[in-house]
């Protein structure tokens, strides 16, 4: 009968180089190194073989369908934030930056605009649930329903030990780190079901997994990696995914930086602090705001479709998350 099934097999996937690469040649024990470079390539198939092996559906170009989709950026007045919603208006979005900073806002839609692309801002407590309700309302009624949301919003404070931190953080941490994902979840999230389509991606951070001198922000960090697992695990049923991403350092550049950005509270790094941090990275180098973005918007995107509850650290390697 087991020959049978496998001369069957055989007859419907015809394939004169199988003959001559026969699997017992591994079975055997002989290593691949150990086959003479006379031997035919065994990747070297003929049409029906790749025409098996392809997917029929796989078309030559990534397509990200991200023209004309709503996606709604946190905290995209500054540095990560403005990038990714740069990145998302290069890719035909419609852009709606929700940030506190109005100036700032104001400078990235018309950096937007200038080329070519679409964008507007509210200016928003996002940690303020009612305010977030009236807002998304007023953007579901003049831009169009909420495809993507990217909770970008975070603060830090100067790194140190935990005994060294004024219990004061703890709540800021909470309140500017893990509530606006709060508030905004559940702001878009009804509708989005209703729609049966939606993506949330969230932006932790690499010291959510533990590390030293961030222990409260770290922690509120791992919150938002687990509410979003929650999410994706209770509404991947209605086509709503939520993955995470986790910048490793990020130095804004000056003109990306706003009056609202966290990284104006005395956070800096000296040259020698640089090269010690980059020393620690396997890349050797630190992740730009434009490596965040990349990663944000393929979540977002149609060729992501099939991830969700996902966390990927955007770091050169600083953190491996399994
Ligand atoms: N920069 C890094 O090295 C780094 C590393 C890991 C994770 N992160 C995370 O990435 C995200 C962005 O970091 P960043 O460096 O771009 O921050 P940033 O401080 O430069 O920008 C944050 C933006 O959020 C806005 N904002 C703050 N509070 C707000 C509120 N209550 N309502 C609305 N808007 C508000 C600010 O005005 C600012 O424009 C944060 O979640 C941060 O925790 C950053």
């Amino acid at each position: 009968m087991r020959w049978a099934f496998t001369a069957s097999v055989m007859a419907c996937r015809p394939c004169a180089k199988a003959a001559a690469w026969p699997i017992s040649r591994y079975l055997s024990g002989s290593s691949p190194q150990a086959v003479p470079a006379s031997d035919p390539d065994p990747l070297q198939h003929d049409q029906a073989d790749l025409a098996f092996l392809l997917n029929p559906g796989a078309k030559a170009k990534m397509d990200l369908q991200l023209a004309d989709k709503t996606v709604l950026v946190t905290g995209a007045a500054s540095n990560i934030g403005r990038a990714i919603a740069l990145k998302f208006a290069a890719e035909g979005a419609n852009v709606v930056i929700l940030d506190l900073d109005r100036a700032q806002s104001e400078k990235t839609v018309q950096d937007i605009q200038d080329a070519g692309g679409r964008a507007t801002c509210a200016v928003v407590d996002v940690t303020d649930a009612e305010a977030v309700a009236i807002t998304i309302a007023d953007i579901v009624n003049s831009v169009g329903p909420v495809d993507v949301l990217v909770n970008n919003v975070g603060w830090s404070g100067k790194m140190g030990y935990f005994l060294d931190i004024d219990p004061a953080r703890w709540d800021k941490a909470y309140r500017l780190n893990l509530l606006p994902v709060f508030t905004m979840t559940r702001a878009v999230l009804p509708a989005m079901v209703a729609r049966r389509q939606g993506a949330i991606v969230s932006v932790a951070s690499d010291t959510g997994f533990g590390m030293t001198h961030t222990s409260e922000y770290g922690a509120v960090k791992a919150g938002v990696m687990n509410f979003s697992r929650s999410i994706a695990i209770e509404y991947g049923r209605y086509n709503i995914r939520s993955n995470v991403v986790c910048p490793g350092l990020v130095i804004p550049q000056a003109g990306d930086m706003g009056a609202g950005s966290f990284w104006n509270n005395g956070i800096g790094y000296s040259e020698k602090e640089i090269g010690v941090l980059e020393a620690q990275v396997p890349m050797r180098v630190l992740p730009s705001a434009n490596d965040i973005a990349d990663a944000t918007v393929f979540f977002a995107s149609g060729a992501a479709r099939i991830l969700t509850g996902q966390v990927l650290s955007v770091s050169g390697g600083y953190q491996m998350p399994r």
